[in-house]
């Protein structure tokens, strides 16, 4: 593994260098570097340095200039404006960071973190017996995004399914298979998802029917939830059943979205139970919670209900049950002491966020979250309709999360089957990349916006093969591979004595920041600034091929090696960016 500097963060350097060299007196400042159209870089920190030491910036600019280390980094830098330095940097220079990039296998010579924390996310969260819908898929796909971004930085990353397993509505269901035992069928050879979701629908709904009619049922069921929370074996049993039926049709449902989730990370609300006294116990005794109308609560100055009165976060309510709260809250107890996590990272809906602000300030007042210990929400904002509604189907009832994956599958084929003539895709083939396209099509819309805000899931939009789709980026790699097929003997190898078109400088500049994008993403959580990197890659490459022939007899051999070098470098990187967001990028298209 070799770290390969950005050539930004070298210019930096020698920037920052020479400003102390200048001005030994001014102690660090940032040379303010910034990429620039007029030049590679500009730097803008000279002025406000001038400012504070009163002196002259053009002239403070021309003696940073003169101190800067002669090499093979710099070609042109000039002083214009108020004091601003344009720098233009070596085409060597760049060829040779980028060589050594290519040479660093997977990592393209982006270091792992020096020293990595541990990050437990909460991600991917259904609920037991309940359809997965449109919601579910926001919290999976920027979950699953981050785990890799993460990992890749070389954090310590623990994955947590808080699914929705426990509570009041079990003593229903559980009561109903009680009576009737054989109502939900599972394993053997019918463990598909659909088929298990339709048994748990079946008894949901018969037990609701029952639970709304029948007085004795519902006290029955009552009696049930009361011996569920005791830990009684038989109704355990039972209500372990619903949980298995229900991971075969998770399992269903993120096979589709082409994504991993182990079992062992599956821990929901009810892995919690053991410890949810306890929590109590603490927040009591510490005086974080007090008793308010029987019930435990946590009251805040700043949240008040539309009457003016506080809000209190409810931590046990009034007849002695454990909420929502209580979990979380024990979950941060978890996560922190076992878990050893010094990050707590929740990507759940913006809708919760009020939640998640009283449960992370409780905690810190309870001193299981501190400077050390943080928590954050990575909130998302909620999936939309065509009209600008939340996203229902005609019916006007919640999506299904499968039905919407098979619908982008459908179309997604219909758009490789398109080409698919030309390229020579097999049937096979055809399926397979439909799969990839379409999955990724809703994964790439899904993550290229800011998470938190709310987007319109337009499925005409999101397989378009022109614009900010990833369809377009998988087109791109793949005509990458098409060219580096069609090369013959030319093998792709990095010529630093060659001069650059303008065309192949903005590709090149634009590959070597790759690893502080990544950076930057991984620090603010935020991977849609790595999808428009990508999607500002694949723009490079367009303008490269419109303005650089790769294979033509025309060029000589040095510069077909040094394109093929930079194509095949862009291929690897839009591969690796595209997989750190979960999207898969086939070879033919
Ligand atoms: N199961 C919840 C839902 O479907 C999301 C859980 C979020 N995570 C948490 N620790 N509360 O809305």
């Amino acid at each position: 593994m070799a770290s390969v500097p950005s050539l930004a963060s070298t210019l930096q350097q020698q920037l920052a260098d020479a400003l102390t060299a200048a001005l030994p007196d001014a102690g660090t400042a940032d040379p303010l570097l910034r990429r620039s159209d007029r030049a590679d870089f500009q730097a803008n920190g000279i002025l406000a340095l001038a400012k504070k030491l009163k002196g002259n910036p053009r002239e403070l600019a021309s003696q940073v200039t003169a101190a800067l280390p002669a090499g093979d980094l710099i070609k042109d830098i000039e002083v214009s404006g108020p004091g601003f330095l344009n720098i233009t940097l070596t085409d060597r220079a760049i060829v040779e960071t980028l060589a050594a990039r290519a040479a660093d296998g997977d990592r393209l010579g982006v270091p792992p973190k020096a020293a990595p924390g541990t990050t437990v996310i909460d991600y991917a969260q259904p609920n037991v017996a309940k359809e997965m819908h449109v919601g579910h898929l926001r919290s999976a796909v920027i979950g699953d995004a981050m785990v890799q971004i993460l990992e890749f930085t070389g954090e310590n990353v623990v994955r947590r399914h808080h699914i929705g397993d426990w509570g009041t509505q079990f003593g229903m269901l559980i009561q109903y298979l009680f009576e009737h035992p054989d109502e939900l069928r599972h394993g053997g050879d019918q463990a598909d998802g659909e088929a298990a979701m339709s048994s748990l629908n079946r008894v949901y709904k018969a037990s609701r029917v029952l639970f709304d009619s029948d007085e004795e049922f519902k006290a029955r069921s009552r009696d049930r939830v009361v011996a569920l929370q005791a830990g009684d074996p038989e109704t355990l049993a039972h209500w372990q059943r619903f949980v298995d039926e229900s991971k075969i049709y998770f399992y269903s449902v993120f096979d589709k979205l082409d994504m991993e989730i182990d079992d062992p990370d599956i821990v929901g609300e009810s892995g919690y139970n053991d410890m949810l006294e306890e929590t109590c116990r603490i927040l009591e005794e510490t005086g974080v919670a007090v008793r308010s109308e029987g019930a435990l609560c946590v009251f805040f100055d700043d949240v008040k209900g539309p009457d003016g009165n506080p809000v209190p976060l409810i931590v046990k309510k009034t007849n002695g049950g454990y909420g929502y709260a209580a979990t979380d809250l024990s979950a941060i107890r978890d996560r922190v002491r076992n878990l050893k996590a010094d990050t707590l990272l929740y990507v759940v809906d913006a809708r919760q966020s009020l939640h998640f602000k009283m449960v992370f300030e409780t905690a810190r007042r309870a001193g299981w979250l501190n400077d050390d210990v943080k928590a954050h929400q990575l909130a998302f904002g909620t999936v939309l309709g065509k009209d600008g509604k939340p996203f229902k189907t005609r019916e006007g009832t919640t999506v299904r999360l499968e039905d919407l994956l098979d619908e982008a599958v459908e179309r997604a084929t219909a758009v490789v089957r398109e080409k698919a003539e030309k390229v020579g895709l097999s049937e096979e083939e055809i399926v397979e990349n439909g799969r990839y396209v379409g999955v990724g099509a809703v994964k790439y819309a899904d993550l290229s916006t800011s998470a938190v805000r709310d987007y319109k899931f337009d499925l005409d939009q999101m397989v378009s093969l022109n614009g900010d789709t990833s369809v377009y980026l998988q087109y791109a790699y793949a005509r990458i591979r098409s060219i580096l097929r069609k090369a013959g003997d030319a093998k792709p190898a990095a010529h630093p004595e060659l001069d650059l078109a303008p065309a192949e400088r903005a590709l090149g500049l634009h590959l070597d920041q790759f690893g502080a994008v990544l950076e930057e993403v991984a620090e603010g959580y935020e991977p849609h600034k790595l999808a428009a990197y990508l999607y500002q890659l694949a723009s490079h490459l367009t303008t490269f091929y419109d303005q650089c022939q790769v294979l033509s007899d025309e060029n000589p051999a040095e510069v077909v090696e040094n394109r093929l070098f930079l194509v095949e470098l862009t291929a690897r990187t839009l591969h690796q960016g595209m997989k750190l967001l979960g999207i898969r990028t086939p070879e033919r298209l």
